[in-house]
Formats: structure tokens, C-alpha cells, sequence
């Protein structure tokens, strides 16, 4: 099966983002990946809802929103009315996940979960069945172009046996540092997306480099 590729726009040119938003809509990307970060959460802001307000309208894609902000209830409503298609909130950021999942799920949005790298899948054990999406982060958010963690590799292959062993049509998704050197063995390990900031934006040719994704195994 091929993987989802879900390129983060966070890497796009912001003067640019109607450009760039058609370039993705052209593209064999399947979503459009929306990092959200609110300088608390991580060390580093990225754009709000009049940005966000722009991709709605220029995307032909769903939109796959990465929240990396605290107490994320707070903005689910608004995220959905932005044209969200899925939620992905953070278990570091949520101290009732399971009611937060159900929120999401509640304003017929698809739900997530993303772990940051120090976190073992484990902690997903009663949760995963409710989930539609795990993310697992392959770098520490906060910044695009960082280098891929290889003990993500060990994480997807552990996350997908808990997935299976418990008949879950959650899908995983890999984000940070994906290009195509790690994509085809994080296919193989159980990937079922792949996010890619950097090494779609600063290609010469993203349509090409997204198509090069899209066929990794
Ligand atoms: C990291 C973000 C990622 C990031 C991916 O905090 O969640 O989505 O922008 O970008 P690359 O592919 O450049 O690591
Ligand atoms: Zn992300």
C-alpha cells in the first residue's frame, strides 16, 4: 500500500501560500498537514486562524491539524469550523485525553494523538480503539528541518502490533525529518502516512519529490 503524504505547510512560503497551496492541490499529496504552535507547548509560534482562513479556501485536500498548544479544548470548535477534517492534540498537553478525543470526535472531526519522542507508545494502550490516527513525532516539535529520530523506526513497528492485537483502524502517521532515505523503511515498519516539511518545500521540484513519497516502500 502506498502511504498517505501529508505535507506540512508550515515550510511553504508564506508570500507565496495560495502558490503553494495549488502546487500541493496538483500534487499526489492526500492532506495538507497544518502545524499549529502556541510558543508554551514548544519553543516557537507558527500562525493562527486568519492563516489558516487562507488554506481553507486554497486547499482541495483535507486538512490534517497538528496541534502543538495547551489545553487544546479550548479551540477545537474554531479548528473545525476551519475546515479541520482531523485533530491530532498531544498526550503531553492533555490531562483528560480520553474526553478531549471524544470532543473532537463529538464535532464530526477525526481524532489524533501525538506522541513527542520521549513518550513510549504504551501509553496509548486504552485509548487507541477510539483512535482514528496516532502521530508519531520523529523529531521534538517546534521547528521544521530537524534531523529524523531512528528510534522512531522500533516506535511504529511496537504501535502497529498494539494496533492490530487490537483490531484499531488507526492509522500512523511519522512526523519530523521524513525524506526519502528514512520513508521506504518507515513504510515497512508500519507507517501508514508520512508528514514532510522541509524536503518538499526546499526541493526544486516538490511535485516530483512529493510523487518520489508517495511510491516509497
Ligand atoms: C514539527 C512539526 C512538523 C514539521 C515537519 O514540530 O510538527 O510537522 O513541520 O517538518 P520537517 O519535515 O521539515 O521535519
Ligand atoms: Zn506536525
Amino acid at each position: 500500500m502506498q502511504p498517505i503524504i501529508s505535507p506540512s505547510v508550515l515550510s511553504a512560503d508564506f508570500g507565496h501560500l495560495q502558490r503553494d497551496c495549488e502546487m500541493l492541490n496538483k500534487s499526489s499529496a492526500d492532506w495538507f498537514h497544518i502545524d499549529i504552535m502556541d510558543g508554551i507547548f514548544v519553543p516557537n509560534l507558527s500562525f493562527g486562524f486568519p492563516v489558516l482562513k487562507s488554506i481553507q479556501k486554497a486547499a482541495r485536500k483535507p486538512l490534517d491539524v497538528h496541534l502543538m498548544i495547551v489545553d487544546p479544548d479550548r479551540y477545537l470548535e474554531t479548528f473545525q469550523q476551519h475546515g479541520a477534517w482531523q485533530i491530532s492534540v498531544h498526550y503531553e498537553a492533555c490531562t483528560h485525553l480520553h474526553r478531549t478525543i471524544q470532543r473532537i470526535k463529538s464535532l464530526g472531526v477525526k481524532a489524533g494523538v501525538a506522541l513527542n519522542p520521549h513518550t513510549p507508545v504504551h501509553v496509548l494502550e486504552d485509548i487507541i480503539a477510539s483512535l482514528d490516527l496516532v502521530i508519531l513525532m520523529s523529531v521534538n516539535p517546534g521547528f521544521g528541518g530537524q534531523k529524523f529520530i531512528d528510534r522512531t523506526y522500533a516506535k511504529t513497528t511496537k504501535l502497529k502490533d498494539m494496533i492490530i492485537s487490537q483490531q484499531s483502524s488507526c492509522l500512523i502517521e511519522i512526523d519530523g525529518g521524513v525524506n526519502a532515505e528514512n520513508a521506504g523503511q518507515l513504510v515497512a515498519a508500519g507507517a501508514d502516512a508520512l508528514v514532510a516539511g522541509n524536503f518538499v518545500f526546499s526541493s526544486s521540484d516538490p511535485i516530483s519529490t512529493i510523487a518520489k513519497l508517495k511510491t516509497s516502500q
